[in-house]
């Protein structure tokens, strides 16, 4: 009786010992890169904090935050999409950050509105156009994109991509409806072929022949520019980029984000872990091994991004995306983009 007595009390008193002392922070994230990993790993190597991460899609994962709210099961949310964060502060589950070390790095323009996310790196949707084919009247806007002189010419994705559908939720929240269904509808009409494939087999497809312009998120012409396959470095090389819109608005952009859960079990060390991924030198990291734009201030361009030219982001849509983004699935379906 008495030795089982003590055993108990050891198991007690290891089982607390794990409870107080679980250096952790539990993350909920959509993002699915090598270089995540090597850098978490890294945290975990500096501060002894361990990560744990849970994949799977942004819905999937904010209906868990949704369903464990009483009891939350993550410290940080983490998408590739501005307008999930917005959803999930909207809904109640994100917890302002109050960091002012990490807030001050990056521009206020980049980050959550209610100070509940913050970016972790930048892209682009960008025009890119066959150097070889596709003539000197080039498009400057999204809308150009539509213009009958482009019928047949057009490689883009399908509408059930979260980037196409950021990019109308963008045209919709500054141009209105009626333009939005415009341009959705002209550029259904101009396609070369059904959508398809990703961003990557666009500009693939335009070197190809298939097409002579396409739509693409910037970093993955730094994932083609370094790409072991020399044809895929070829095809990068047979295109040039057109950054839309810089008299006006600005080109598209949408953030890798991160959220911290409210009532997270592990705040201090979640925001350690934001601060590390906000340092300069993982900014940088990101830039070189994904081709992201790093979103804090000071941290200088990749080369091979520097070429892609300067640019004019529009920030302000970037809040409005979640408040059109279902309007934009709608229309995509009533212009016929698959
Ligand atoms: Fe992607």
């Amino acid at each position: 009786m008495k030795q089982t007595l003590q055993l108990l009390t050891i198991g007690l008193w290891l089982a607390l010992c794990s409870f107080t002392s679980a250096k952790e922070v539990r993350l909920y994230t959509q993002r699915h890169y090598t270089a995540d990993k090597q850098f978490f790993a890294q945290f975990t190597k500096d501060t002894g904090i361990e990560v744990k991460v849970i994949k799977a899609g942004a819905n999937e994962l904010l209906a868990r935050l949704k369903a464990e709210k009483a009891a939350p099961q993550a410290d940080l949310y983490i998408t590739t999409d501005a307008a999930a964060l917005d959803r999930a502060d909207a809904a109640g589950l994100l917890d302002k950050l109050n960091s002012e070390t990490i807030q001050s790095r990056i521009p206020e323009g980049l980050q959550g509105r209610n100070s509940t996310w913050i970016p972790i790196t930048m892209r682009g949707r960008v025009i890119i156009y066959s150097k070889k084919r596709a003539g000197k009247d080039l498009p400057t806007t999204y809308q150009d994109l539509a213009a009958r002189q482009w019928k047949g010419r057009i490689l883009i994705r399908s509408s059930s991509s979260v980037y196409n559908q950021s990019l109308l939720a963008s045209i919709l929240a500054t141009e209105g409806r009626p333009a939005a269904l415009a341009w959705a509808r002209g550029v259904k009409n101009n396609m070369a072929r059904p959508p398809q494939g990703g961003d990557r087999d666009q500009v693939r497809g335009v070197a190809q022949g298939l097409g002579e312009l396409a739509v693409t998120n910037t970093y993955y012409l730094g994932l083609l520019e370094q790409s072991d396959d020399p044809k895929d470095r070829a095809a990068r090389a047979a295109v040039g980029v057109i950054f839309p819109n810089q008299q006006d608005r600005g080109a598209h952009v949408n953030v890798s984000a991160a959220g911290i859960v409210k009532g997270a079990k592990n705040r201090l060390h979640a925001i350690a872990l934001l601060e590390f991924l906000t340092s300069k030198e993982v900014q940088a990291g990101y830039q070189k091994m994904t081709s992201e734009f790093a979103v804090v201030k000071g941290v200088e361009p990749e080369p091979l991004q520097k070429n892609w030219g300067s640019f004019k982001a529009d920030y302000a849509s970037l809040h409005k995306l979640a408040g059109h983004h279902e309007e934009a699935v709608k229309i995509f379906d009533l212009a016929g983009w698959k």
